[in-house]
C-alpha cells in the first residue's frame, strides 16, 4: 500500500490541550449482558456501577477497566429514555469519545465559540470523592465529545457511581490503551469532519488515504486521520468510496444508520499472548488467508517475531518509515455488523495499517 504522509507543521502552543482519552461509552440494549461479556471475553475488570440501586433510576451504567482503557456500558430502564431510542435506532453503539481536559469551562467555551454545536453545557457532580466537571459538544452523527476535568477527585469514577468488583474471574488479556477510535461517515463528510477537528480542537491531518490505497475487489474506503496536540487522540475518519462489491463503510451506515464510531484500536504490548487468550476467551476475528503469509515478509522487511506463530493467530503485519506495527479485527460487537475492536501493537510504525 502506498501512503502519502502529509504532515503539517506542529503549532508551537497547543490551542486545545487533551491529556487523552477518558472513557468510551456505549449504550446498549442490555448493558448487565454486555459488561459480563466485555468482562470475560476481553478482559475488563468491573470497577463502579450506577443504577437503581445507587439511586439513579433513567439508566444503568457498568464502568469497566484495563489498564488505561475505560468503557462505560449504560442501558436505559424505560423506553421512552433517550437511551432507549438510539439503541432502537443504532443498536448497540459508541455514544461518547469522552476526552480527559484540565479545564472543562475552557474547552466547551473555546469549542462552541470555534463553531462546535453543544450539546450539555459544563455541570460539576460532586460526592464525598470531591468533584468533577463535565461538557459535551456534538460531532459525526449522533456520537458526542464530553470533556472531563477530574483533578478533584478520587473515587472510582465519577460522582453517583458507587464501586463494584468482578463477577468471577477476569482473563489476564494485556490490553494497556486506547491507541485511535475511527468515526465513518458519509460520502463527502470525511473533508468537513477533518475541517471541524482542526477548526475546533487544533487538530492537525497525519495522514491521507484515497482509494486506489485502500480498493480490492471488496470494499474500499477514503481515510484521513487527524490527532490532537499531544498525540495521545488519533482520529481516522472514514468515507465510503466506490468499491466493485458495497464498501463495508456504506455497509455499517446502513446498519447504523448514520454516521458513528467504526472501530476502536486497543494497544497491546504482547499481541501474541493477547490475542492467544482473546481466542481461548472465544473472540471472532476476520480471518485473512493463509497465501497473506507467503509473501508478507517480502513487503514488510524482518521482524522480530516468528511468522509462523502470527500466522497461527492470523495477525497482520504492515510496515512504514519509522517502523512496523502488528494488527488485528474482531468481528463486530453486537449483532449488527458495526462496530469493532482493532488489537494492535506498535513497533516503531505510527500509520494504521
Ligand atoms: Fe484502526
Amino acid at each position: 500500500m502506498d501512503t502519502l504522509i502529509k504532515s503539517q507543521q506542529q503549532n508551537a502552543v497547543d490551542t486545545f490541550p487533551l491529556k487523552g482519552t477518558d472513557h468510551v461509552e456505549f449504550y446498549v440494549g442490555n448493558a448487565k449482558q454486555a459488561a459480563f461479556y466485555y468482562q470475560k471475553a476481553f478482559g475488563f475488570n468491573l470497577v463502579a456501577y450506577r443504577g437503581p440501586e445507587t439511586g439513579h433510576r433513567e439508566t444503568v451504567s457498568y464502568v469497566l477497566q484495563q489498564d488505561k482503557i475505560r468503557l462505560v456500558l449504560t442501558g436505559a430502564l424505560a423506553p421512552e429514555h433517550p437511551v432507549a431510542e438510539h439503541v432502537r435506532l443504532h443498536g448497540d453503539g459508541v455514544k461518547v469519545l469522552a476526552l480527559w481536559v484540565d479545564d472543562v469551562e475552557y474547552a466547551f467555551r473555546t469549542a462552541v465559540a470555534r463553531g462546535a454545536e453543544a450539546y450539555e453545557a459544563p455541570r460539576t457532580l460532586e460526592d464525598e470523592h470531591g468533584t468533577v466537571k463535565l461538557a459535551s459538544i456534538r460531532t459525526y452523527g449522533e456520537t458526542i465529545h464530553t470533556f472531563v476535568e477530574r483533578k478533584a477527585y478520587s473515587g472510582p469514577f465519577m460522582p453517583g457511581f458507587e464501586v463494584r468488583s468482578n463477577w468471577g474471574t477476569v482473563p489476564d488479556v494485556g490490553l494497556k490503551f486506547v491507541d485511535h477510535c475511527v468515526g465513518n461517515v458519509e460520502l463527502g463528510g470525511m473533508d468537513r469532519w477533518v475541517k471541524f477537528y482542526q477548526d475546533v480542537m487544533g487538530f492537525k491531518l497525519l495522514v491521507t488515504f484515497d482509494d486506489k490505497d485502500i480498493s480490492t475487489e471488496y470494499t474500499a474506503l477514503m481515510s484521513k486521520v487527524v490527532s490532537n496536540g499531544n498525540g495521545y487522540v488519533k482520529f481516522p475518519i472514514n468515507e465510503p468510496a466506490k468499491g466493485l462489491k458495497k464498501s463495508q463503510i456504506e455497509e455499517y451506515l446502513d446498519f447504523y444508520r448514520s454516521a458513528g464510531v467504526q472501530h476502536l484500536a486497543i494497544a497491546t504490548d504482547d499481541i501474541i499472548h493477547t490475542i492467544q487468550q482473546l481466542r481461548a476467551n472465544g473472540v471472532d476475528f476476520l480471518r485473512v488467508p493463509d497465501t497473506y503469509y507467503e509473501t508478507v515478509l517480502e513487503r514488510v522487511g524482518a521482524i522480530e517475531e516468528e511468522l509462523e506463530a502470527l500466522k497461527q493467530l492470523n495477525i497482520l503485519i504492515d510496515r512504514d518509515e519509522e517502523g512496523y506495527l502488528l494488527q488485528i479485527f474482531t468481528k463486530p460487537l453486537q449483532d449488527r455488523p458495526t462496530v469493532f475492536f482493532e488489537i494492535i501493537q506498535r513497533k516503531g510504525a505510527r500509520s494504521f495499517g
